[in-house]
């Protein structure tokens, strides 16, 4: 606290990522990024960029990387928004697309970035509770709300719920922006990007940072009905009209030019979380059912925290979130064979 600080800032309550640490050989399973890397074609992108070019600013609209994300989706560039990963994406939205005199919606158990979101705008955010069996109930939003927002497949849960329970959202709310963050939607779900020609209230954020294994890169993007679009950029070009570089323009853009490599990457991401489940399930694990890159799991008598920390200290970290409901929980990222035959010997261990 300093006396230079503006009243907003003393009342902020950050986000708190995980953790990086810098310790050679850790397993490292607790940010769920991707074990299996960049496809090579990005690296070289990225490589071929590397030169006098970048004493020029970047294009500010990214507007060759919206074309290509526009055409891997079937929709218009116009429905195309750009940010700096996805959590760019989603501040410039609570800002752009939220109504700030009525409660932003969102679950009990999600992404921790929404309430801090909230609290940067001093707008009021309300937890919906999840089911007993950690789902998302849509009648559940059918209340007042100045927008709704959830990720799909949730997140630390796993959860994913079908498109039509979407739709009884959206439809339910024909006057408010309904966001879903679909940054861990390739692993297993169907996108309701599909969906946005039909809703002119829907947004749907993802990022390069999961499936593309990019989280370095740091690219994201939202797409919707042009209005929608049109409202981000107005914030996007308050704030910052250059939020992707050079680099990252076309390293994103060869990553949607290597399919094969992303469907291989999934493909081995999904496998591999199918043995962990199975795994952790023969050591007493109860695992909630994950079309995500990670697994939400609480062993049926040992606790959660010191499960993590027993993992800790063979070099495995994992997410533990002392929250309620949680607290017994672990949010474990699938990593490659090797780390994953690392972390089950890891409890069976303890
Ligand atoms: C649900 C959800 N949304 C968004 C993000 C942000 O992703 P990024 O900013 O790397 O695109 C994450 C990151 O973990 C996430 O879990």
């Amino acid at each position: 606290m300093s006396k230079f600080w503006s009243p907003k800032v003393k009342n902020l309550v950050p986000y708190v990522p995980g953790e990086q640490p810098k310790i050679p050989n850790l397993v490292k399973l607790n940010t769920n990024e991707n074990p299996f890397g960049p496809s090579p074609k990005v690296i070289a992108a990225i490589q071929a960029e590397l030169n006098d070019s970048l004493r020029l600013y970047p294009d500010p609209e990214g507007d060759t990387l919206r074309q290509t994300l526009a055409e891997y989706h079937s929709v218009q560039p116009e429905q195309v928004f750009l940010g700096n990963g996805s959590d760019e994406v989603l501040a410039h939205l609570f800002y752009a697309l939220f109504q700030h005199d009525q409660p932003i919606l969102y679950p009990d158990i999600t992404y921790s970035f929404y309430p801090v979101y909230c609290g940067l705008y001093n707008v009021e955010g309300k937890a919906v509770p999840l089911t007993d069996s950690f789902e998302i109930n849509p009648e559940d939003y059918t209340q007042p709300n100045g927008g709704i927002i959830f990720p799909n497949p949730n997140a630390p849960t796993g959860r994913y719920m079908g498109l039509e329970h979407i739709e009884t959202i959206l439809q339910a709310n024909p006057e408010r922006v309904v966001v879903v963050d679909e940054a861990y939607i390739d692993f297993g779900g169907e996108t309701a990007i599909k969906l946005v020609d039909q809703y002119p209230n829907l947004l749907v954020t993802q990022t390069l940072s999961k499936a593309r294994s990019l989280a370095g890169l740091r690219v994201g993007f939202a797409i919707g009905h042009p209005d929608l679009i049109e409202a981000l950029n107005r914030v996007k070009n308050s704030f910052n009209s250059y939020p992707l570089d050079r680099l990252a323009l076309a390293g994103a853009k060869a990553a949607y030019e290597d399919e094969e490599w992303f469907r291989k990457s999934c493909e081995g991401v999904i496998s591999e979380r199918e043995r962990v489940t199975q795994s952790l399930e023969g050591l007493g694990f109860e695992v909630l059912p994950s079309k995500a890159n990670f697994v939400f799991a609480r062993h049926t008598e040992k606790s959660g925290e010191n499960l993590a920390q027993g993992l800790r200290e063979q070099g495995i970290i994992v997410r533990h979130f002392n929250k309620p409901r949680i607290s017994e929980f672990l949010r474990i990222t699938i990593g490659t064979a090797e780390q994953n035959d690392a972390l089950i010997r890891g409890f069976q261990s303890l």
